[in-house]
């Protein structure tokens, strides 16, 4: 049973992530390299941000759904229906991605040892935010800093985080 799992996730200045089932913002390139992580991989989210996919299931990665509600299922995807399903269904030869939303990674941050997180330095209006990190469990990697274009306009960076604490 597996229980390291990578995070991958964009959060704004004042810590969200999210607003009205959907995202806060759209930047091509953030989703080129979401695309281009998870790819092959697994990617494992709420009933929520499955359901604010605008194409589901996310292609050429195996998708894995979490549902309280027994029996549910999603086309094209494989169906948990608590976090210890998640655990028993994540795939030890594959890198395991929580892809949202608030509600999971909540609940995954503990058993998470990888961080990809796109920095927005920006405050945008949410309901939906991500959990609290304590920055001293974790070790900075990689950074990537994009100022703002005319067609994205604010600062925003890309980090990559390794748990040096368990
Ligand atoms: N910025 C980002 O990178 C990012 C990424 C992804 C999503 N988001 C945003 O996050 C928001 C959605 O997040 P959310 O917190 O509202 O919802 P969510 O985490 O996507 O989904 C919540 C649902 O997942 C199911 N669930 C969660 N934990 C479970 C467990 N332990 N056992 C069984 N079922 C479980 C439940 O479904 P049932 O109701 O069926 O029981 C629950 O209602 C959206 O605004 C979305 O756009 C942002």
């Amino acid at each position: 049973m597996i229980k390291k799992f990578s995070i991958i996730v964009a959060i704004s200045e004042n810590n969200g992530i999210g607003k009205d089932n959907r995202l806060l913002f759209h930047i091509p390139d953030d989703l080129k390299r979401f695309k281009k992580l998870t790819k092959e991989h697994t990617v494992i989210m709420g009933k929520k941000t499955f359901e604010s996919l605008p194409v589901k299931p996310l292609p050429e990665r195996r998708n894995i759904v979490i549902t309280d509600i027994p029996g549910e299922i999603f086309t094209g995807c494989i169906s948990a229906y608590s976090i210890q399903d998640v655990f028993a269904l994540a795939d030890e030869n594959k890198e395991n991605f929580i892809i949202g939303g608030g509600m999971v990674y909540k609940q995954f941050l503990p058993y998470t040892d990888k961080l990809y997180i796109t920095q927005l330095h920006h405050i945008f209006e949410a309901d939906t935010f991500f959990p609290g990190i304590n920055y001293s469990e974790w070790k900075l990697m990689e950074r990537q800093d994009i100022n703002k274009s005319q067609n994205i306009p604010f600062d925003y960076s890309f980090l990559f985080y390794k748990r040096i604490i368990p």
